[in-house]
């Protein structure tokens, strides 16, 4: 099995960008931490980044095409994107929404999310341990 870690806008600017939000770990920690928890967990993973939306859809079209389960950290395209959500729902295996910070506990428009109602669960405001949560979780559906 393997499960798919998909993370979209200025997430890999991890560590550089608004530390006092989303921490001091970088995007390569991120990585790692993923790999490590999928080796234990005894599953694949495949931890991607990009800041283009036609290529985030692209994956979630390959991941509805394969049957894999996705954990995805959507950024601010959470918010905003139908497109996104559009991709997202043709899924066939469980899906994970993922945020680092607790986007609950800030501005309003965080607050809205085009994916939390397709999600099989919601992960927010653990940091990289989150995705851990998630790859744990995929690895028990
Ligand atoms: C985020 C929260 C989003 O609101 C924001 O746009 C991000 C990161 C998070 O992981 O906390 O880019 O998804």
């Amino acid at each position: 099995m393997t499960v798919l870690v998909l993370n979209g806008p200025n997430l890999g600017r991890l560590g550089v960008r608004e530390p006092d939000v989303y921490g001091t770990a970088t995007y390569a920690d991120l990585v790692d931490r993923c790999e490590a928890v999928a080796k234990e967990a005894g599953v694949e993973v495949d931890v991607r980044q990009t800041d283009a939306e036609a290529e985030m859809i692209g994956w979630l079209h390959d991941a509805a095409d394969a049957g894999s389960a996705v954990v995805l950290n959507a950024g601010a395209w959470t918010h905003t994107s139908v497109a996104v959500r559009d991709a997202a729902s043709q899924l066939a295996a469980p899906l994970v929404e993922v945020h680092l910070s607790n986007v609950h506990a800030r501005e309003a428009f965080r607050h809205t999310s085009y994916l939390s109602d397709i999600a099989a669960a919601v992960v927010v405001g653990m940091g990289i341990e989150g995705y851990a949560a998630a790859i744990r979780f995929l690895a028990t559906t």
